[in-house]
């Protein structure tokens, strides 16, 4: 594979999928793609630091492969050693050099937000863009408190990209309380403090992943950790700090694992092993769910991989229930709405899915997205304020229906994965977003039995 950023999906050809109720259960073992979230630090934090990061398990997907590519446009030495094996060559804390073009960051919110940080207190100009659906959100949730850090942005109406930004030459550390909670706008400060003398603070009001701040600490920075009494986290980083290269093994993504744990969970006499999933506790959300709903879900061979905790899940196909999920899970399984979501259009009774307000800002309108999916798809849904409430008619929803991924992978994968379970066909506009995060979804499901059509 190319390890340059490929061609954005907003440039390709729509490729339209169609899922349909394979002739078998699924079965076998899988093991998912790197951990999104990790793989995009390791990049950033390994550029960053002093010496030769060597990643195992990197995720190779569109979204990472830009990061990659923009640190390289600023003067990281980063390469591909091998299957998932990247070496990375850093410039040192601050050594970061002036981009000579534009960084376009495709599809990825989590690039645009950390990259912004970083450039937040590194003294030069660059130029950023995205795809359509990048373009489209909000910006201003880091541009806010980046801007206290002395750093300039010029951007669109909202902050929207594209933008430009000048970054501070004498950048002063800040004590930020997260407005929502958002693991990219606390990382984007936490990497903006980073090259800013003092100490920088986030306190965020719910946990968030914390990938970061581990990260951080792993690679030799001071990063405090403490309980703010009735408002969540306090978290401090001590700026400057000599960043010193090492290793990263990234888990497998608990939130690529999640296609084909529900898909094992909803095609009748399922038994699926996905290996090797990382198990984060930030992360952990989905699982506690689809366990309420009754599903079969071990953990097997629980054990610690590169500071992260990991197992392999062992999925057995079998009746959901309903439930009411409170809204503040919200931010330890904020990408995995859409697939409980297909779970709860396959289980007996109501599922309410409370507090979603962020799923409006994702890679698209997540929470309409849901609703008109499976509204198109027979089920009964209704959004009330920022709740979302799925009827599960405890049987197989209708299908039969064209879905609009809206350049949105999870989108994609969640109906795909519905197809597999309704009477009658799902079909999807666009696969081509599922290459930002999960490049080989349609391969390994197909290992486990589903396989998906171009054909109409
Ligand atoms: C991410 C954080 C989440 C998540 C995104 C990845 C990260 O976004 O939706 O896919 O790596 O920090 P928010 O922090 O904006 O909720």
């Amino acid at each position: 594979m190319p390890d340059d950023h490929s061609l954005p999906s907003t440039t390709a050809m729509a490729s339209p999928l169609t899922a349909a109720r394979p002739a078998a259960p699924l079965a076998g073992v899988v093991a998912v793609p790197g951990d999104k979230s990790i793989s995009h630090r390791a990049l950033m934090l390994g550029a960053l630091a002093i010496g030769r990061t060597e990643i195992t398990g990197l995720l190779e997907g569109e979204d990472v492969l830009a990061t990659a590519a923009a640190l390289r446009a600023m003067g990281a030495g980063i390469t591909r050693a091998g299957d998932g094996r990247w070496l990375v060559d850093g410039v040192g804390l601050g050594g970061l050099g002036e981009p000579d073009d534009v960084i376009d960051l495709g599809n990825s919110g989590t690039s645009a937000r950390l990259l912004l940080g970083i450039l937040a207190s590194h003294p030069f100009t660059a130029f950023v863009t995205g795809d359509a659906s990048l373009r489209r959100r909000p910006m201003g949730r880091v541009i806010t408190p980046l801007s206290r850090f002395g750093a300039q942005f010029l951007g669109r109406e909202g902050g929207r990209l594209p933008l430009a930004v000048t970054g501070a030459a004498s950048p002063v550390p800040i004590v930020y309380q997260l407005p929502v909670p958002s693991a990219q706008v606390k990382s984007a400060v936490l990497l903006a403090g980073l090259n800013t003398p003092g100490e920088t603070t986030v306190v965020e009001p719910q946990q968030t992943r914390d990938h970061t701040e581990r990260m951080l600490g792993h690679f030799g920075a001071k990063v405090m950790v403490e309980a703010e009494p009735g408002a969540g986290r306090r978290i401090t980083v001590t700026g400057q700090p000599e960043l010193i290269a090492a290793p990263i093994i990234v888990p497998g993504d608990p939130s690529s694992a999640a296609f084909p744990l529900v898909a094992a969970l909803i095609v009748p006499g399922s038994e699926v092993r996905i290996a090797n999933v990382g198990l984060n506790p930030s992360r952990t959300g989905l699982l506690l769910c689809l366990q309420e709903m009754g599903a079969d879900i071990t953990l097997e061979n629980r054990r610690e991989a590169g500071g992260e905790p990991v197992a392999d899940l062992h999925v057995r196909a079998g009746k959901l229930n309903g439930a009411d999920i409170p809204p503040e899970r919200a931010p330890s399984m904020i990408d995995e709405y859409p697939i409980l979501a297909v779970a709860a259009a396959c289980a007996r009774g109501r599922t309410v899915m409370r507090g979603l307000a962020e799923l409006r800002v994702k890679e698209s309108d997540r929470l309409a997205g849901i609703a008109e999916g499976l509204t198109r798809c027979g089920v009964r849904v209704t959004v009330e304020g920022d709740d979302l409430i799925v009827e599960g008619a405890d049987n197989f929803p209708a299908g039969g229906a064209m879905i609009e991924t809206q350049l949105d992978h999870r989108i994609a994968m969640a109906f795909l994965v519905l197809g597999l379970a309704a009477n009658q066909p799902v079909r999807i506009d666009d696969g081509h977003p599922i290459a930002t995060s999960f490049p080989d979804f349609v391969p390994l499901m197909a290992r486990l039995g589903a396989t998906f059509t171009e054909a109409a």
